[in-house]
């Protein structure tokens, strides 16, 4: 019998796997697709999903040949068959051509697809995700926004239908890893580590002035540009809490965060004797996306060792609570529950945006959010659509202050 679970194991293993990729253009989706090139043998692709990057998609499409394309518009539909044609392509060739929230899911959910990699940016990738964990897939998640938003609902459908959610994002990631040393039970508290972000030694009223440029500027990680800016005000990292709260199962007091500029260790757990566990590995987004992919295995990564000289340089600290308000904003939203999180995530996306656009300036992006949690009333949503409900009204009273303040920016 037990010879029999083995040998199904290590077929079910030795398979090839075929993925979903959500968010194929962005900088997660095209870092996965680099994993997939260099092991070509073992993955297959069966379908690439992305927003507005036709250009990007198509040379895709061309390179790894999936079985079904989806963009985000039927607007989008026209431009990428257009492209097609153009690229020379025999449309005997083609993928099926899809577009839309219906399309996503589909695509998430067919039974072509034994993993799905979750990295769309927003919520727009989040009922994709939930349905994939609905269907018992390995899901590999970037996308934070899906438990920020839908923490409850989502880790309740993985319990529930055995799914495998490996984070990607590289703290939970190497708290994956460093949980897998010992018993849960006897893990007190976990701490994530932060680069800081751009303006880590700008004052706090500097930080008036700052353009989307110097924003964008990150020191250590090259990303989307929503993740870069939340990055530079810490949200990203109030984000990162939450989820590590839904992923591990710990109260929000539980987990710590520590500035770390050089970004070598990701996370850490502490036992209950003090003993204190760190995962470390170079910044390079294609060693989680591969860890993802081959849990429990471990395989050659396409990247750079840990440089060991360098390690004397480096430097842990507390976070400036004062000077990034929204870090501390997410710890109270999460100890607060039900939807507060998933407006949280909402105005930020909104401010950031319209931070990004220069209407607003750097530090009205927490003003913002914190107004918007003060405006929208919680509850406890208990479907996908009460989440993107919520989200949709609460991104509506985030627009409303953006308008009440554009006009106003000083950067
Ligand atoms: N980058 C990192 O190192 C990193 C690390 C940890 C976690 N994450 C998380 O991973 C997620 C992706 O981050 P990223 O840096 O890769 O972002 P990104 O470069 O901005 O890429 C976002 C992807 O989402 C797609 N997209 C956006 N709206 C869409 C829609 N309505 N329908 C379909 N696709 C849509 C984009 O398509 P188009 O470009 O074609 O419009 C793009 O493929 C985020 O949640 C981020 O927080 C990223």
């Amino acid at each position: 019998m037990l010879r029999d679970i083995m040998a199904d194991t290590l077929i079910r293993d030795a398979a090839m796997k075929t993925l979903t990729v959500l968010g194929s253009t962005g900088s997660i989706g095209t870092n996965t697709l680099d994993v997939v090139r260099r092991s070509r043998h073992q993955y297959q692709v069966y379908a690439l999903v992305a927003g507005q990057n036709i250009e990007t998609l198509i040379s895709q499409i061309l390179e790894f040949r999936p079985k079904v394309a989806v963009v985000a518009t039927s607007a989008g539909l026209v431009r990428l068959s257009d492209s097609l044609t153009a690229a020379g392509l025999a449309k005997s060739e083609w993928p099926e051509l899809l577009w839309g929230d219906e399309a996503r899911v589909q695509v998430s959910t067919a039974p072509e697809a034994d993993t799905v990699i979750s990295a769309i940016v927003g919520v727009a990738g989040l009922e994709a995700t939930y349905e994939a964990v609905r269907r018992g897939k390995r899901v590999g998640l970037a996308n934070k926004e899906v438990l920020v938003s839908g923490g409850k609902l989502v880790m309740e459908a993985v319990r529930e239908h055995g799914a495998l959610l490996v984070p990607v994002d590289s703290e939970h990631n190497g708290a994956h890893q460093c949980l897998r040393a010992g018993n849960r039970e006897a893990v007190s508290k976990l701490i994530l580590t932060a680069s800081g972000g751009p303006f880590r030694n700008t004052p706090k009223e500097a930080l008036r002035s700052v353009t989307p440029e110097q924003a964008l500027n990150h020191p250590t990680w090259r990303m989307g540009n929503r993740i870069t800016i939340d990055s530079a005000t810490l949200m990203n990292k109030g984000f990162e809490v939450i989820e590590a709260c839904w992923l591990f199962d710990f109260a929000p007091r539980q987990v710590d965060v520590v500035i770390h500029p050089q970004s070598s260790v990701h996370a850490m757990i502490e036992f209950t004797d003090g003993s204190v566990l760190a995962q470390i590995s170079a910044t390079d987004m294609r060693m989680p996306i591969q860890y993802a992919l081959t849990y429990p295995d471990r395989w050659e990564a396409p990247v750079p060792k840990v440089d060991w000289t360098k390690a004397k340089n480096w430097e842990f600290f507390p976070p400036d609570y004062d000077k990034f308000p929204l870090l501390r904003l997410a710890y109270q939203c999460q100890e607060t529950g039900g939807s507060a999180t998933c407006t949280l995530n909402a105005a930020d996306e909104i401010a950031v945006e319209a931070f990004l656009q220069g209407r607003i300036a750097f530090l009205a992006i927490a003003e913002i959010v914190a107004e918007t949690l003060s405006r929208i009333p919680g509850r406890t949503p208990q479907t996908v659509s009460d989440i993107l409900e919520i989200d949709r009204e609460s991104r509506a009273q985030a627009r409303e202050l953006v308008m009440s303040r554009a006009g106003a920016v000083t950067a």
